[in-house]
């Protein structure tokens, strides 16, 4: 067991948090979220995708927030790209890196981004090839890597093709996705142990929705593992709107409550942060989710 002395946190609420809202979130409203989160010392966040306002609805304004945001150097700033439409109006926003996004279950590949697994790498290949070319960084997502709506388990085989495949097409770093949040701290060792096959440590990251209340045990499994790279939401927002019923990512603010208790550097104000969430819970009219965000919510009134 390494435990990291030192952990990396990617916030994907802007994107994977408010693309799964019902109601409309001003752009304006995301760029104020943006704000916070570089003010409570996130140096990467996950700003919007670009990917078919007819598929998600809630991220048509991605040039939007990508113009409106104000950006601070030494913060990575990303965006979900689908394909090639996508890459091409994604690089007009000028972001420091691209996320393409598969899946290591064939259903729920066909069900998130209507085609297979085998086509979605034909289609990223370009676009990796393209960023690269440009010198936009390219992460990879491998969603449903423990577990898929559609198909129940999945095998950790499956975890090690799709990163094979990545791998071979150019993408610099991994995601492994517990998508609906169903993992448990074994079954995540596996999926992780799968994708260090074909990258290094220090390019794989964790990616756990929390329906299932796994995310922070899960989160633990692969610290223990010396994985250090991990993506979370503030305020705990998120899903996915092609996997019902899956809650959001672990909230930033109880992953950064864990490790400060660890003593295990993030560079974020948890205060700080406690406020960012605090800012979009109130335009979404209800609570943090976050147990740790509540704790301390309390503890100052
Ligand atoms: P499709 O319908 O097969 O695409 O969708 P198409 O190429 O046939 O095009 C259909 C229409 O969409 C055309 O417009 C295209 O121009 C347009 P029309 O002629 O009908 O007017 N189009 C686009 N418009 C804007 N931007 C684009 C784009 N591409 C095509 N990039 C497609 C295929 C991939 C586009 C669609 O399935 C899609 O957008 N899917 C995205 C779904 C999504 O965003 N899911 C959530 C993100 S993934 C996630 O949350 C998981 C993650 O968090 C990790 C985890 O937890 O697992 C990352
Ligand atoms: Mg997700």
């Amino acid at each position: 067991m390494s435990l990291p002395t030192r952990v990396q946190l990617v916030d994907v609420g802007p994107r994977d948090g408010l693309q799964n809202e019902k109601q409309p979130v001003p752009a304006a409203v995301k760029i104020g979220l943006v704000q916070r989160l570089q003010d409570a010392g996130l140096t990467e966040i996950e700003v919007t995708s670009f990917v078919s306002p007819k598929w998600v609805p809630q991220m048509a304004d991605n040039a939007e927030v990508m113009a409106g945001i104000t950006r601070q150097a030494g913060v990575r700033y990303s965006v979900l790209v689908p394909n090639m439409k996508g890459y091409e109006a994604a690089v007009l926003s000028k972001p420091d890196e691209i996320v393409v996004f598969g899946a290591a279950s064939e259903l729920f590949s066909q069900k998130n981004i209507n085609c297979s697994i085998a086509e979605s790498i034909e289609r990223f290949a370009p676009v990796v090839a393209a960023a690269r070319a440009a010198g936009i960084q390219v992460r990879g997502a491998i969603s449903c890597a423990m577990a898929c709506p559609y198909e129940g388990d999945v095998a950790p085989e499956r975890v090690e093709l799709v990163a094979r495949l990545m791998k071979q097409i150019g993408v610099q770093r991994v995601d492994v996705a517990d998508t609906i949040g169903a993992a448990t701290p074994l079954k995540t060792r596996r999926a992780m142990e799968a994708a260090l096959k074909h990258y290094d440590l220090h390019d794989v990251s964790g990616h756990f929705h929390d329906t299932y209340g796994q995310a922070l045990a899960n989160t633990y499994a692969a610290l223990e593992m010396g994985v250090w790279n991990f993506q979370s939401s503030v305020a705990g927002l998120g899903g996915c709107p092609y996997a019902k019923g899956a809650t959001g990512n672990v909230a930033t603010e109880d992953v950064v409550y864990m490790l400060r208790g660890m003593g295990i550097e993030t560079g974020i104000d948890l205060d700080k942060l406690v406020d960012a969430g605090q800012y979009i819970s109130d335009f979404l009219q209800r609570k943090p989710n976050s147990r740790a965000a509540t704790a301390l919510l309390n503890k100052r009134v």
